[in-house]
């Protein structure tokens, strides 16, 4: 009897740490902590538009995905309030494109055995394939990040002389695939132009056919290839549009 009893309260206790066990994996089980998510009972005035046979819940709850279900991804679920793929493409090329030719500064968020760093880092966006490239010295810590791990997040804020950012901010959040080029590797040459054709040349530097050279050896260029792209801007909001807009890739980009 003593030996049963024994036998009992270890299973119990096996099953105690592996639930333990499960919950620290995966911290997101059955959509996480309850403190996470809105208490649907009154919207404010500010609330985004949606479709008129949408309830609460239906935005306002765990669907048993990922993280790709957040506040701002239930919005695909409403027609109301969302613009057009091409409308979206265009205001995002419109709030990247810089002094004329697409560079803007970014931070870079990479990934290294679950330990994230953020980098700010310079991107020229080429209008035409909707792919971001960047040059950057060989060695910085950023590209050891994704040698290993080619998940990337960059994120544009435009910045404002007065601070005031709660009441119109802009700002485009990329999340895609990071891809490194070499010197030798095909698409180096092309994509390296891109990035030195928009760069500031310091006072009194000239980039001479040698200098090149040397930054071609010295340099490595990164390309980033979005799969989603949201952009915030107070301008949709002000239009009785959804403040956030979702761009996703698909086959024809
Ligand atoms: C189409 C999806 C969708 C539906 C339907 C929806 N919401 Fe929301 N709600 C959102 C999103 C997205 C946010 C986050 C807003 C942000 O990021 O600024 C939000 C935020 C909120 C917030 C916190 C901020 C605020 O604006 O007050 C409350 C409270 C809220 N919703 C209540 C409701 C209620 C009540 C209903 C139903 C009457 C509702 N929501 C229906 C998508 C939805």
């Amino acid at each position: 009897m003593k030996r049963i009893f024994e036998v009992v309260i270890i299973v119990v206790m096996v099953f105690i740490y592996s639930d333990i066990g499960y919950a620290q994996v995966d911290g997101l089980k059955d959509g996480g902590p309850k403190y996470l998510y809105v208490t649907p009972l009154k919207k404010s005035p500010l609330h985004m538009p949606y479709d008129e046979d949408m309830k609460c819940v239906d935005c306002h709850k765990w669907d048993g995905i990922d993280a790709y279900t957040s506040a701002t991804m239930s919005l695909v679920k409403s027609e109301k309030g969302r613009l057009p793929k091409s409308e979206i493409k265009r205001a995002i090329l419109e709030t990247l494109k810089g002094r004329g030719n697409y560079r803007e500064m970014y931070v870079l968020a990479t990934a290294f055995n679950n330990k994230p760093l953020a980098t700010c880092m310079e991107y020229t966006l080429d209008p035409k394939s909707f792919i971001f490239y960047a040059s950057s010295e060989k060695q910085g810590e950023k590209l050891f990040h994704l040698a290993v791990n080619s998940d990337v997040s960059i994120v544009y804020v435009k910045f404002r002389n007065d601070l005031d950012y709660f009441k119109d901010p802009i700002g485009v959040q990329i999340v895609g695939k990071a891809e490194q080029l070499k010197l030798g590797d095909s698409g180096f040459e092309e994509a390296f132009d891109i990035c030195l054709s928009t760069v500031i040349m310091p006072e009194g530097m000239t980039l001479t056919p040698e200098f090149r050279k040397v930054l071609q050896k010295n340099q490595l260029v990164t390309k980033i290839t979005p799969k989603r792209i949201i952009i915030t801007h107070h301008k949709f909001r002000s239009a009785g549009h959804h403040f956030k807009q979702i761009w996703e890739a698909d086959d024809n980009r």
